[in-house]
């Protein structure tokens, strides 16, 4: 099936799960590995690879939001309606936080002067002047919107497993394969 279903998702759909999960935990990982770098000709080499990487999440999210809109949304498979609904609430705080992680980003970069290049293919057009104080505030807000993502991503996980090893039922399956 090309299309989800209200018992299925697609490989479009589990497509862009799957690659969008593995970019954001890379990206987690690897902002946090920024960090600890030296200033200097590979620290900017990474930064730049963070940027580009972090563009590509942004559209891809758009893509996914379309996506989303145009298929009906499989059903839950919990055996718990409330839980069922934390779930679904936890995966509109996901869709947000995705998208503003990268905006933030961006808008920081260039508050501080920094052009976004992408891949070296081309470059953001500039929605904010250089202003160093409002990138510092961009800069707290990437951050703390790192740290949210970091939590709900690993309780977002740690529901999946329990969906498979307590509840048994097929949540987790059915990300992966399908049905
Ligand atoms: C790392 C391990 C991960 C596992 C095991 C996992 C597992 C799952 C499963 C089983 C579902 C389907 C839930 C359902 O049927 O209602 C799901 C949905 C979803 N996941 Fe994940 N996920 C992971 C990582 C991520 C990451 C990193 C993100 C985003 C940052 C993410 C965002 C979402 C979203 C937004 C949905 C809802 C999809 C929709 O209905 O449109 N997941 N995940
Ligand atoms: C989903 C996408 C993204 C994720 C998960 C992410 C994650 C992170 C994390 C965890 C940090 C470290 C924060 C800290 O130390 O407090 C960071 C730093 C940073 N991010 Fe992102 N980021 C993303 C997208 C972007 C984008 C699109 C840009 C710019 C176009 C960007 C630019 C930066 C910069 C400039 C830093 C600071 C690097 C340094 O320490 O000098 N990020 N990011």
């Amino acid at each position: 099936m090309v299309k989800d279903t209200v018992d299925s998702f697609s490989l479009v759909s589990r497509l862009f799960h799957w690659v969008i999960a593995l970019m954001v935990v890379g990206m987690l990982l690897g902002g946090l590995f920024v960090g600890f770098l030296p200033r200097g000709a590979f620290k900017s080499l990474v930064v730049d690879l963070h940027r580009s990487t972090g563009f590509v999440i942004l559209v891809l999210m758009a893509l996914r939001l379309w996506w989303r809109s145009v298929n009906p949304r499989p059903k839950d498979l919990g055996p718990n309606a409330f839980e069922n609904q934390i779930g679904r609430l936890m995966h509109i705080f996901l869709y947000i936080l995705v998208f503003l992680q990268p905006l933030f980003g961006i808008l920081m970069s260039q508050a501080f002067g920094s052009q976004v290049s992408v891949f070296g293919l081309f470059t953001l057009p500039a929605v904010l002047p250089k202003n160093p104080a409002v990138g510092s505030v961009f800069s707290q807000m990437h951050s703390i919107t790192a740290l949210l993502l970091a939590i709900s991503v690993a309780i977002h996980a740690a529901a999946a497993l329990k969906h498979h090893y307590i509840d048994r039922d097929r949540t987790l399956v059915r990300m992966i394969s399908g049905k």
